[in-house]
């Protein structure tokens, strides 16, 4: 048998355990993941539910299947890519556009600062 001590340092580990793969991503800060979105993605982009710009709305993104809002025009490309915008995919996809999706037309270059990304994924994950 286990005694309780034993028993909770077993109950710690498989919390551990169970955490351990949401350390890929570094907690990114929503404040300043909001002045991103502002500087870099809000001239085409809107995060209101069911406003499209020259892009379709940010509103509820993660856990989207790609090419999905009514009303926005999307490439071929983005709606055969089969991408479930998970924070990992958003991530592939604003650092580097054309690679995720070869063929699409999202006409922006990429953001280099993973530090950015992460403050612009923490914020996305907030607007829905
Ligand atoms: C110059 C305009 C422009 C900028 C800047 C821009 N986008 Fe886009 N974005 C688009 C267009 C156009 C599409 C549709 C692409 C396609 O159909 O291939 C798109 C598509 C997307 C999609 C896929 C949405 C879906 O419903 O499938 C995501 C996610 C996205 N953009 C995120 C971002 C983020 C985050 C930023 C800022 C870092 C950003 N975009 C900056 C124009 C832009």
């Amino acid at each position: 048998m286990l005694t309780t001590a034993q028993g909770a340092k077993v109950l710690i580990l498989l919390l551990l355990a169970a955490a351990a793969p949401h350390k890929a991503h570094a907690a990114g800060d929503v404040d300043k993941g909001k002045d991103v979105f502002a500087t870099e993605c809000a001239e085409c982009h809107s995060v209101r539910d069911g406003k499209n710009k020259k892009g379709p709305t940010m509103f509820a993104v993660l856990g989207r299947k790609a090419g999905a809002v009514a009303d926005a025009t999307y490439s071929d490309a983005l709606k055969a890519s089969g991408i479930v915008w998970t924070a990992d995919k958003i991530d592939a996809y604003v650092t580097a556009p054309k690679k995720l999706v070869p063929g699409g037309k999202m006409k922006y270059d990429g953001l280099a600062s993973a530090g950015e990304r992460a403050d612009l994924l923490a914020y996305l994950a907030t607007v829905k």
